[in-house]
């Protein structure tokens, strides 16, 4: 496995590697969600490229960059043993030479969800995102379900600017209670573990309504919010049962529909979500 940092190093190890490339972006602090990335595209492409670079033009003003967690020596290790070819680990100099004003953004899918509660954030993701897919040019990168409006953003990025990329999206790895894995559960404390499964539960309780024959959304959206808040030490910012591709709220709910929420356990905030596609739940 090769590490590398600088631009042109990045270019000239993948010259000679061979094709179907896949890429892998990541912020780091590395779990088995990431990893099930990296073996989908090693089982789909000769080479396998990740990228570590905790992206700081995705964070808010009140988002705390400088707490999030990084083990680069450990990410290194799993990224070897998973059967990584190259790791492009960026300076952010590299990404944002000074006086850098040229950004991505997609615009309406943005302003809804994860994109209404944090300002910028996705400009943030499609300017690094597009920015890793210029220096790495992959014929195939993966993305996890878990973040399913970022991938509904990647993919309306990738078809707007013509990247020749297809988007792989994998599904949610979690624990072995429900909880997604995510680097933020690092975050929580004592009984914040326990309660953090609520997110899972209150998923859970809208794809019983649905298997039960419920299709009313607003229905599907109260059972999810009445579970949430039936947990002390969960404080819900949003539920939602949109369109999973234009992310637009639904009143029924018939093949398609994305069930996601935000979710402050303590001072930790956790999004979850399931995906019912062609009348098939994807859960992870
Ligand atoms: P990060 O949060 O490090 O996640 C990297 C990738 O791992 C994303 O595609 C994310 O959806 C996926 N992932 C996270 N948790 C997962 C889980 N439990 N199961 C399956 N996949 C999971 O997402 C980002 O970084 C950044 O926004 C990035 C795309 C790298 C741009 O900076």
């Amino acid at each position: 496995m090769q590490t590398l940092t600088s631009l042109p190093d990045l270019r000239a190890a993948l010259a000679q590697l061979p094709k179907p490339l896949g890429l892998v972006p990541t912020m780091g602090y590395l779990h088995a969600g990431h990893l099930s990335l990296v073996n989908t595209a090693r089982q789909q492409c000769e080479t396998v490229a990740a990228t570590i670079f905790v992206n700081p033009t995705q964070f808010g003003p009140n988002e705390d960059l400088s707490a999030y967690p990084r083990d680069m020596e450990g990410d290194l290790e799993k990224l070897r043993n998973e059967g990584t070819d190259i790791v492009w680990t960026p300076t952010k100099e590299e990404m944002y030479p000074a006086n850098f004003q040229t950004w991505v953004n997609v615009e309406e899918l943005t302003t809804y969800l994860e994109g209404a509660m944090r300002p910028g954030h996705f400009r943030g993701v499609t300017t690094v995102v597009a920015k890793l897919f210029n220096a790495v040019r992959p014929d195939k990168a993966y993305f996890g379900q878990k973040d399913a409006q970022q991938v509904a953003v990647i993919k309306q990025m990738v078809r707007d600017l013509s990247y020749p990329i297809e988007i792989i999206v994998c599904p949610t790895m979690r624990e072995f209670d429900g909880l997604a894995m995510s680097s933020r559960n690092a975050y929580l404390k004592g009984d914040e573990r326990r309660a953090a499964t609520v997110l899972y539960r209150a998923l859970n309780a809208a794809k019983s309504a649905y298997k039960s024959g419920e299709r009313s959304a607003n229905t599907l959206r109260h059972l999810m919010a009445d579970t949430l808040r039936a947990e002390p030490f969960a404080k819900m910012q949003y539920v939602s049962c949109a369109h999973p591709l234009t992310l637009k709220d639904l009143d029924w709910v018939e093949q398609d529909a994305l069930f996601s929420m935000a979710v402050y356990v303590g001072r930790t905030r956790l999004i979850d979500n399931f995906l019912l596609d062609g009348g098939k739940w994807v859960t992870g």
